[in-house]
């Protein structure tokens, strides 16, 4: 039972003492939350990795990509614990090296590769933070960055400082919404479309273009309407509407404010006993805010549970299979599960980008 597994949990952490710390993403299973050592958006989780050098073991309860990023901004001596395998995030597997090298190379065909007379080079490829290691490689090898929802202007800033124009993937919609707050117009920001059999972009729309978006998306944050903004409107005058920046320009455009996860807990936080919120982003974040907050009314935009399904699938199962492995027992020596280890020809070059981010970040 979930009680069983959370003494198991709570024993194996109890005897491993320091020498291992657990990270929770907000998405993570309520079960999973009560254990962790620091909880916090996908920017707070990378942070808190550096801020413990000392322990041997960091089991990270989150997706595959927060796991790689732990790896590359921890000592080689630490190990990183992603506890089910199985945890990606689809988004992330919507841009894949190859086809993002591809589309590197025809926009070098483009816009060429030499700095202007303002010392700004063509391109900036800018990478949300939900991709893989080999994407974040790929930026810091090319002038790039690594963003986060939380930080996602000041990156952009960084990146038009250095660049003329910025290749964002794999968001579109986190490039669009960011790009469009800081004044960039839509027609500014096409979708990439390859020169393949199938077409290709037109040449005015990529002359004109200041950041090329990539097509991917989040499937959990997709699925918010404005359609649901208006019905929550009706049904409670008065509520404020915050969505997470991985859902539509549209549904971006009629709440009242968006963010990272950690800004919507920040703003709950701050409000007035007695506000109502409506929530555009995962239902365990939702609901946990909900518990913690009941001089608030809070609900989800989305009146079907929506789960982010591979955040999901780390529970306290897996959790207690970790720990105890790590504990070790009378005839079974301690062992390290579900290591996540970047390999050394892409981690160089991925940390250099992580660590623009981590500098850039007002
Ligand atoms: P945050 O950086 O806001 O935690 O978002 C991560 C994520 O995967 C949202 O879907
Ligand atoms: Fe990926 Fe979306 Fe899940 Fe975040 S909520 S981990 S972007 S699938």
């Amino acid at each position: 039972s979930t009680e069983e597994l959370g003494d198991r949990i709570r024993a194996a952490k109890a005897t491993l003492g320091d020498r291992v710390v657990i990270l929770g993403h907000f998405y993570q299973r309520e079960e999973v939350v009560q254990h962790a050592d620091f909880v916090g958006d996908s920017f707070q989780l990378a942070q808190a990795t550096k801020s413990r050098p000392d322990a041997a073991a960091i089991i990270f309860c989150g997706v595959h990509f927060m796991a790689e990023t732990a790896d590359l901004l921890s000592t080689p001596e630490q190990a990183v614990i992603l506890p089910n395998l199985a945890a990606g995030c689809s988004m992330a597997d919507m841009a894949d090296i190859d086809s993002v090298t591809d589309c590197w190379e025809q926009l070098e065909d483009l816009y060429g590769t030499e700095p202007g007379a303002d010392g700004r080079v063509p391109v900036i490829p800018v990478t949300y933070m939900n991709s893989s290691a080999a994407l974040k490689a790929f930026c810091g090898e090319h002038g790039g960055i690594v963003c986060t929802s939380s930080n996602a202007v000041a990156v952009l800033e960084w990146a038009f400082a250095r660049g003329r124009r910025v290749l964002f993937f794999p968001d579109q919609h986190l490039g669009r919404n960011t790009a469009k707050a800081m004044g960039v117009p839509l027609e500014q920001m096409p979708m990439w479309n390859p020169r393949n059999a199938l077409g290709g972009n037109t040449a005015e729309e990529l002359e004109a273009a200041q950041v090329v978006l990539w097509h991917g998306f989040c499937s959990v944050h997709k699925r918010f309407t404005v359609d649901q903004i208006t019905a929550a409107r009706e049904s409670h005058p008065g509520v404020r509407v915050i969505v997470h920046p991985e859902c539509p320009m549209s549904v971006v455009d009629a709440a009242d404010s968006s963010g990272s996860t950690d800004f919507i807990k920040k703003a709950i936080e701050a409000a007035p006993a007695g506000s109502t919120f409506a929530i555009g982003t995962e239902i365990n974040l939702v609901q946990r805010l909900a518990a913690a907050h009941p001089e608030h009314t809070i609900f989800c935009l989305d009146p079907v549970v929506c789960p982010c399904s591979t955040m999901y699938r780390i529970h306290s199962g897996y959790l207690a299979w970790v720990l105890e492995a790590l504990v070790g027992t009378a005839d079974r020596a301690p062992e390290v599960l579900n290591r996540i280890q970047v390999p050394h020809e892409v981690a160089g070059n991925a940390r250099i980008a992580l660590e623009r981010m981590l500098a850039a970040k007002p």
